[in-house]
């Protein structure tokens, strides 16, 4: 318990793109030392002045300051895994009228419930590149939640960003570009909040595989390793890479943060000061709550003084009846070993992110469902099987979001190729729909738990970011609903080895074949198919390659659509004269059917790439650590590539079309239904005044403390029923001995037992970078406005989304970031758009590791705007 919040060896967190970290093949027998997480201490407390939070704070200081200490336990404390209906709870203030938050799954719905919608997944959002769909999507899934008596979701997922193209969660997110990323993440955060919900952003940070995420989990697929994975990434580009979305989050007023599984710099997610601490509540100013991931807590007392304010899902390890906190952070708090002010500080985020949404105590809901059983009555304690009950009401709260899903699901899909408008398809005569992916699920749509399977059509990932589909609308029944209201022949072979059939079809005079495809993965606690979460390789399943080959080597008007949660292989057959469209429809949730058709229709215009496709798994340059690489210890995953990820890495590596590696279709790439010109580029210069870095001091810890030391008023009341398992926040005995909290550690001083200043509660430094919604809010001055004409210059209505770059110039620095994009709506053929983007002072800034703040440096800084991260007819040096 000691050792594993105190770093114990040093290196590569100063390892810059110059002095690059040791790569992920090096042998680590002969590695001196490894990734080292420097420690920050004591953990900032909260700033209950933040602009946004003053209001949330005040009711949480008329709230927390009338908690006992075990009612502050009680409320920072799971009560276990299948303890209570939700996912995830703690426990309540019954005496002031508080019952215990539920935090419940997820990214895209809710997990675990009925009568609830199963809307686009995140990539599928992202490629809409619409902020309006952004926002609509999440106070959409948010009043879904609240209405099913939720209180805290679990999501967004802004990490894993895509570091690796077959990590097995990327799909949860919007796009492997950070910037996009957080621009998504902020906007479903500020739904999700408007519903009156609390967003928990996901998962921080760079848990980017599934592979060794959890040591046990990894355990269970053959590999005996004694600590999870740790992924090893530099100052800069965790400032620069991975921590830009939770930036964007925390300036949305995101409630909560999730701590993720896996290590970083050998320090795991959530007892690492240099993150939580430092990072997170120092340099960004976060004042909601950091919350566990299941089971990612390792320690208690030093978890708690790292930054973290809630533990999930309570016990150690499902079903444990243990818990790092509940009685042990009582009595830790009761002998000084975490400071008081510390477990205030913990109440009041939580509480503060709850009020913070429009959350009163009165008014709170009851959770009318259950996670474990759709039956309407069953136990509470599920666990357990305690406390009979009604549990589930079977409450539709899916309201009129069909409709949305529907447009977002089209507006998300991607036309990869058309080739002499082969799309839209008008009144065709007939067609041959081919593919087990237009199909359904044989066991139904929700026939594999979790979605742990690859049968009919791909409309959602698998794991813990899934929800049960009402309904499914395949690609063929909607197809054919069309196909009967045009007079279109329609068959459907909805079975990828069905040869002779499909040959007999498709074969046929006048046949048009929409060959359907997909490429599933997911959590790691899920093996499908060899696919332990990530993908094991980057092709399209079931011999769908195979499938499109046959199907376009005898006829001429193939069309494919992909359903896949990211970039697969498509060089075999993507360039065939014979294939004269390419979609690619994501994961696009409950109306995928319908959303498909209203583009092949051209009802709605398409999206563009979120992310890069490649002609190969190497052209990535990055890849998921399959194979423990550490003996028995923690495998190290060294992110040695920087900055380097996705169109960053191809840029670098082949920036011209046929060059070798170069991307097939580039990140941002996407057909429209139409042709647009780019024009007359104005950047107008603003606010120039210098940057000042932040200084002076924090106040002193706010505590109101005030315990009794008499540990007889902590211990189990005699007329409370125990509930076997259940996580509680009293004493076993009064004797503050071991016996009282089955602490090994017993017998240490606190000052001994915490690294130095984890008990400070004197005020502290602000960091130069700080400020109290994200950072230094100067980050947020506008430097220029970018101005561009967009004329429609072909026939047809159709969207189009401006993209606006900028290189930031210097060594060792991407040839281009994604800075700005609007998705222009419904352009009218000869019409002239205005797209307009502001540059603010942290898009042009880049992290200086020894000044620990943002610097705009003199090199020549470039913008360019166009329609791709390749196609970009503007441009014009920043002065
Ligand atoms: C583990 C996942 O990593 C996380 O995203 C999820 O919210 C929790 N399980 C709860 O299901």
């Amino acid at each position: 318990m000691r050792a594993s919040f105190v770093p114990l060896v040093l290196a590569a967190w100063l390892c810059t793109p110059a002095n690059a970290c040791p790569s992920s093949q090096v042998n680590l027998e002969t590695r001196d030392s490894l990734a080292y997480s420097p420690p920050v201490y004591p953990s900032p407390w909260m700033n209950a002045k933040a602009p946004g939070w003053e209001e949330a704070y005040s009711k949480a200081k008329d709230f927390v300051s009338q908690l006992t200490l075990l009612e502050k336990v009680n409320i920072t404390t799971g009560v276990g895994w299948m303890a209570e209906r939700c996912v995830g709870n703690v426990g309540g203030v019954p005496r002031l009228g508080l019952r215990g938050l539920c935090m419940q799954d997820g990214p895209l719905g809710i997990r675990f419930s009925d009568y609830t919608s199963a809307f686009p997944t995140g990539v599928t959002a992202g490629a809409s590149w619409s902020r309006d769909l952004w926002l609509e999507r999440g106070y959409k899934m948010g009043s879904e939640q609240r209405d099913k008596g939720v209180d805290v979701v679990l999501g967004p997922a802004i990490g894993a960003l895509g570091r690796n193209a077959m990590g097995g969660r990327n799909w949860e997110g919007f796009s492997v570009d950070p910037y996009l990323m957080g621009a998504a993440g902020a906007d479903t955060i500020r739904g999700l909040q408007k519903a009156g919900v609390v967003a928990t952003a996901k998962h921080f940070i760079a848990n980017e595989q599934e592979h060794f995420r959890q040591a046990p989990e990894a355990v269970g697929y053959g590999f005996n390793i004694s600590e999870s994975l740790s992924t090893n990434i530099d100052d800069k580009t965790l400032h620069e890479v991975y921590n830009w979305p939770f930036v964007d989050a925390v300036h949305a007023g995101v409630g909560a943060i999730m701590c993720s599984y896996q290590q970083i710099n050998n320090s795991y997610g959530c007892q690492n000061s240099k993150l939580m601490n430092g990072v997170l509540k120092g340099e960004l100013g976060f004042q909601g709550f950091v919350m566990a991931d299941w089971q990612a807590q390792h320690t208690g007392a030093g978890s708690a003084v790292a930054g973290l304010d809630m533990t999930m899902p309570g016990d150690t390890v499902f079903n444990s009846g243990a818990s790092y906190w509940g009685s042990n952070l009582t009595l830790a708090v009761l002998n000084g070993t975490v400071p008081e002010y510390r477990l205030d500080d913990m109440a009041m985020r939580i509480m503060a992110a709850y009020f913070k949404v429009g959350r009163t105590v009165e008014d709170q809901p009851d959770i009318n469902f259950s996670s474990w059983t759709r039956d309407t009555y069953g136990y509470v304690h599920a666990a357990v099987e305690e406390n009979w009950e009604q549990l589930n009401y079977q409450v539709d709260v899916r309201g009129d979001h069909a409709t949305h899903i529907r447009e977002s699901g089209a507006k998300g899909t991607v036309l990869l190729k058309n080739k002499d408008g082969a799309l839209p398809l008008k009144e065709p005569k007939f067609l041959a729909v081919i593919g087990e992916d237009a199909g359904p699920n044989s066991q139904g749509p929700n026939g594999c738990p979790d979605r742990g399977c690859a049968d009919g059509t791909l409309a959602m990932g698998w794991g813990s970011g899934t929800s049960e589909f009402s309904y499914l609308i395949t690609p063929d029944n909607a197809l054919q609903r069309q196909a009967l209201r045009d007079d279109t022949r329609y068959e459907s072979i909805l079975n990828n080895y069905a040869w002779e059939r499909t040959e007999a079809l498709v074969s046929q005079p006048g046949a048009i074949p929409i060959v359907f495809v997909n490429a599933g993965s997911g959590e790691g606690y899920i093996n499908v198919d060899g696919n332990r979460g990530d993908r094991k390789n980057m092709t399209l399943w079931k011999n769908g390659d195979e499938l499109i080959k046959n199907v376009s080597s005898i006829n001429p008007n193939t069309i494919v659509v992909m359903h896949t949660v990211g970039p697969v292989l498509v060089n075999d057959w993507y360039d065939s004269d014979n294939i004269t469209a390419i979609l690619w429809a994501g994961v696009p949730g409950q109306e995928s059917g319908n959303s498909i058709t209203d583009i092949l229709y051209g009802r709605e215009s398409p999206g563009r790439s979120p992310f890069t496709w490649g002609p190969s798994e190497e052209s990535y340059g990055t890849e998921v650590l399959y194979k423990p690489n550490n003996g028995g210890g923690a495998p190290q995953q060294d992110f040695s590539e920087g900055a380097f990820i996705d169109y960053r890495h191809f840029d670098k590596v082949a920036p011209n079309k046929g060059d070798k590696g170069a991307p097939i279709y580039e990140f941002g790439f996407g057909l429209s239904w139409t042709t647009f010109e780019y024009s007359n580029l104005v950047v107008k210069p603003r606010h120039q005044k210098p940057y000042k870095p932040t200084e002076g001091k924090t106040k002193k810890a706010p505590s109101w403390g005030n315990y009794s030391p008499n540990l007889e008023e902590y211990v189990f009341p005699g007329n409370v029923r125990r509930i076997d398992q259940f996580i509680y926040p009293y004493l076993n005995t009064a004797s503050s001995g071991k016996e009282a909290s089955n602490d090994t550690s017993y017998g240490q001083t606190a000052e001994e037992f915490l690294p130095p200043g984890a008990l400070d509660g004197k005020p502290q430094p602000l960091h130069p970078a700080s400020g109290p919604n994200g950072g230094n809010s100067q980050l947020w001055d506008v430097m220029y406005e970018v101005e561009a004409t967009i004329t429609n210059t072909g026939k047809t209505i159709s969207d189009e989304v401006p993209q606006l770059y900028v290189s930031l110039g210097g060594e060792g620095e991407p040839v281009r970031v994604l800075r700005g994009f609007d998705r222009l709506e419904r352009i009218q053929p000869g019409k002239s758009v205005t797209f307009r983007a502001d540059i603010t002072r942290r898009d042009l800034s880049n992290w200086d590791v020894s000044k620990q703040n943002w610097v705009i440096t003199k090199e020549p800084k470039t913008v360019w705007v166009g329609s791709s991260s390749r196609n970009l007819p503007l441009k014009a040096e920043l002065q």
